[in-house]
């Protein structure tokens, strides 16, 4: 039997009307899709805009608290927090990161009495707490030291989930740190704190807003190219994968997020695990000013952007946007 085309086959057809667009739209975007990063500073009644990232803030516990309320009317199933450690309280051992009454974990402990409902990840590095703004422990020649860290990373998890994190997302690319934070997990009695490992996540050029909202940009010493990856490696992103999920990630992450989309589809069809994208500062800056220098819109950028996540295969997607791309979809 001679196969349908043209014109029996007119692919335009189902494009012809939106009802029918939207019947045989292959994905979907909802609010359920998306994790809501946020920065957490000092003080109370604190709104800190962070200059490059237009629209997004630091927030002072009590506000952050009100986003986790904002998260939970729109839609979203979790925020995931990253802290701008006070400056005078950054040491070269991270050391803060462990006290179990840092800004992180206060911040933790409000949004889980106030909002209960909105699951909270949090970052497991030590960059927002290193005097030289690494993500663990140097050695004399600058090297970032993988095992000494890893102990470290540990603790810090502990203390996190201590505080009622429910995801914790080591994001410091040190080898074997998903298998001992696992362990050291269910050695506490933490069964259900899941962790979304940083998989595979690059030496990127697309941090730099970040680095500025928790205040390392101007610590960081040198790069983070001896932990991180080189954006020239895939089947290295794959071997990095299928090692995190050996050691008991529930969730597994590309960082960052639409120059690495081949890497997601590559990680989604080899492997039965969730996998996650970070829109990272960089990118969301970047839509940003091209919708301000009047090269597209804002809002169609957004929602276009977000959808093709979720075609190259992501269960959700961490991005600065996730309020607004909420409202967007909410509204319709
Ligand atoms: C560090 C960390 C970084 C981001 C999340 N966790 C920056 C880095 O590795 O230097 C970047 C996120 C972003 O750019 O939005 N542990």
């Amino acid at each position: 039997m001679p196969s349908a085309s043209f014109p029996a086959l007119r692919l335009r057809r189902a494009r012809s009307s939106a009802w029918s667009r939207a019947l045989v739209a292959e994905t979907v975007l909802t609010p359920s899709d998306l994790i809501w990063p946020l920065f957490v500073t000092e003080g109370e009644g604190v709104e800190e805009p962070v200059s490059a990232l237009p629209g997004v803030s630091r927030w002072s516990v009590d506000r952050i608290v009100d986003r986790a309320r904002e998260a939970r009317d729109l839609g979203i199933p979790c925020i995931a927090l990253f802290p701008n450690t006070p400056l005078g309280l950054r040491d070269e051992r991270g050391s803060e990161a462990l006290n179990p009454d840092n800004l992180m974990c206060r911040a933790i402990r409000a949004v889980k009495d106030a909002v209960p409902e909105v699951g909270i990840l949090t970052d497991v590095a030590l960059d927002p707490y290193t005097a030289d703004g690494h993500d663990g422990i140097t050695d004399a020649a600058g090297y970032v030291v993988n095992d000494e860290t890893t102990a470290i990373l540990v603790e810090q998890a502990l203390v996190q989930a201590k505080a009622g994190a429910d995801i914790v997302a080591p994001s410091d690319m040190m080898d074997g740190r998903v298998g001992a934070i696992r362990a050291a997990l269910e050695r506490d009695g933490h069964v259900n704190v899941a962790i979304m490992a940083y998989a595979a996540k690059y030496a990127s050029a697309f941090y730099g807003p970040f680095r500025d909202a928790v205040g390392s940009r101007g610590l960081l010493k040198g790069d983070k190219k001896s932990y991180q990856m080189d954006p020239a490696n895939a089947e290295e992103a794959l071997r990095e994968v299928a090692l995190d999920l050996a050691e008991g990630a529930d969730y597994v992450m590309v960082k960052p997020g639409l120059p690495y989309l081949d890497i997601v589809r590559r990680v989604k069809d080899r492997f039965q695990a969730p996998v996650f994208a970070y829109q990272v500062s960089g990118e969301y800056a970047m839509i940003e000013a091209a919708a301000a220098a009047g090269a597209g819109d804002r809002d169609a950028l957004v929602l276009e952007t977000l959808i093709a996540f979720k075609r190259a295969g992501c269960s959700g997607i961490l991005t600065y946007h996730a309020a607004h791309a909420a409202r967007l979809l909410i509204d319709g």
